[in-house]
């Protein structure tokens, strides 16, 4: 029995009648530990014992649904919360389009769910661990508060997938759950299941370039999941996305603090060519080309998250019903797509094109094409605060083809603007476009920590509003 009230008493907080199902609080007390084991070895490296001000989900109402409080990360209330469930809802796609949604597991469709549900698993324990080292370089308390928040709303996360397998998936679910455990981002025997999810972040700019982009690709996944028509599914990857609006507001606003520390710094000191690196370097920010090779590199490897433009894999589950477009129920269709077609970019005799695929097969592109809808956003008010001190520059999502692993674009040699190259130009140009080893010096150099209340690194501009509108002299972690 799943209610709206939250037991924020039991051992592991929840919404989803817990103490009335034994077998299943059974299951969960004894990964228990494990989690914990992993949150120590895996989770933030240092800075267990430091009292953090973190906010904890305590109810699933859309106002007032968290708390904020000093709490030691190791005893963080990650709990299992299920958005409210919606009366009457029904399969809003496929071949089931307009019945009641399942409560249940519906038995055809078992391994895929499964599939789907341990891949996005996968990606909530990765990051934690992508973003291990970051604590001792953090560039002021609210930074590090910060990156802490992401971490354990990430673990919760995880404890959110590892609740619908086991509860729905019997044994294979437990074993699935254990593994989820097991797998380490970037370990050659165990790597984590998703390429991004196994690259390093080794400085605070990635983290939030990472955040900006890779935690929008959680929000488009769990956005199509939210639409699926295994209601327990779709309720959790509701409230989950409740928290995850925070993780990309700390890549964006992350971001216009890096950007605006460079352009003030540049402006004070009467630099205006943001190409002339060694004066601008020499002002203890980083450099705008040098923002835009890091943003090529994350762009791209989160696009190929997407999976392949064309895919039967994606048409299964959207004709099955548990995997729905991004905001499905506001798309003015029969939600069946059996006689569309979708405008895919494919290279075409010798160019890039869109060319009509069946829509039903190009969900992925489809998805991918929303993400960098998405992505835009940002980039533009970037781009205005480079504007408003005067400096002939301009932030841009490179071209969908630019730098892929994944799809249509894998095996060609593409530039940030879209043209076609030969590999022997792209290699040759190549440190224009991604982070080259003098970036990353430079990078490594700014990255000392700053661990007084109200103090910032150089390289990053004072947030605007603290969280919880806190003082700037908020001590947002304390340190033992
Ligand atoms: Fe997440
Ligand atoms: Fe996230």
């Amino acid at each position: 029995m799943t209610t709206d009230k939250v037991d924020y008493d039991a051992l592991i907080p929840n919404n989803v009648g817990l103490a009335d199902d034994p077998k299943l609080q059974r299951a969960l007390e004894k990964w228990h530990p494990g989690y914990i084991d992993w949150w120590m070895s895996m989770g933030p490296d240092g800075f267990q014992t430091a009292d953090v001000y973190l906010r904890t989900a305590i109810s699933v109402e859309k106002s007032g649904w968290a708390k904020f409080d000093y709490v030691k990360m190791p005893e963080y209330r990650w709990g299992i919360l299920l958005a409210p469930a919606e009366e009457g809802r029904t399969i809003p796609c496929g071949e089931h389009f307009g019945e009641p949604a399942w409560q249940e597991v519906p038995g055809e469709y078992r391994s895929m769910l499964r599939r789907l549900i341990v891949i996005q698993g996968d990606t909530e324990p990765a990051s934690v661990e992508q973003q291990r080292y970051l604590g001792s370089t953090a560039p002021s308390l609210y930074d590090l508060r910060n990156l802490f928040q992401v971490n354990v709303e990430e673990g919760r996360h995880l404890w959110a997938m590892v609740y619908l397998l086991q509860k729905y998936f019997g044994k294979a679910g437990r074993e699935e759950a254990h593994e989820l455990l097991l797998r380490q981002s970037g370990s050659d025997e165990r790597p984590r299941m998703l390429g991004a999810f196994n690259e390093e972040t080794p400085d605070w700019l990635s983290f939030f370039m990472f955040t900006y982009f890779t935690d929008r690709d959680g929000k488009m996944q769990l956005e199509a999941l939210a639409q699926s028509g295994f209601d327990p599914l779709s309720r959790t990857c509701r409230f989950m996305l409740a928290e995850e609006a925070h993780h990309m507001f700390v890549g964006y606003t992350g971001v216009n603090r890096v950007v605006e520390a460079t352009v003030n710094a540049m402006d004070a000191a009467g630099v205006s060519d943001p190409y002339d690196l060694e004066a601008v370097r020499a002002l203890g920010v980083i450099d705008l080309p040098t923002i835009q090779r890091k943003m090529n590199l994350h762009f791209s490897l989160t696009l190929d998250l997407f999976g392949s433009e064309e895919s039967t894999n994606a048409a299964n589950f959207f004709n099955a019903g548990i995997k729905g477009r991004y905001r499905e129920t506001s798309i003015d269709d029969d939600h069946r797509l059996t006689n569309d077609t979708y405008p895919v970019m494919k290279l075409v005799d010798g160019r890039l094109q869109p060319v009509q695929v069946p829509a039903l097969i190009a969900l992925n592109a489809r998805l991918r094409d929303d993400f960098i809808d998405d992505c835009q956003g940002g980039v533009t008010r970037w781009n205005r605060v480079i504007a408003g001190k005067d400096i002939d520059f301009e932030l841009r999502l490179p071209h969908a083809a630019f730098n892929r692993s994944v799809g249509e674009f894998a095996d060609i040699d593409v530039t940030p603007e879209g043209k076609l190259v030969t590999s022997e130009e792209w290699e040759s140009r190549r440190n224009e476009w991604l982070p080259t080893s003098d970036d990353r010096i430079h990078i490594e150099s700014l990255m000392q920590p700053v661990q007084e209340p109200a103090e910032f690194a150089s390289w990053i501009a004072p947030p605007t509003r603290g969280i919880q509108n806190m003082p700037e002299d908020f001590l947002y972690v304390k340190l033992p």
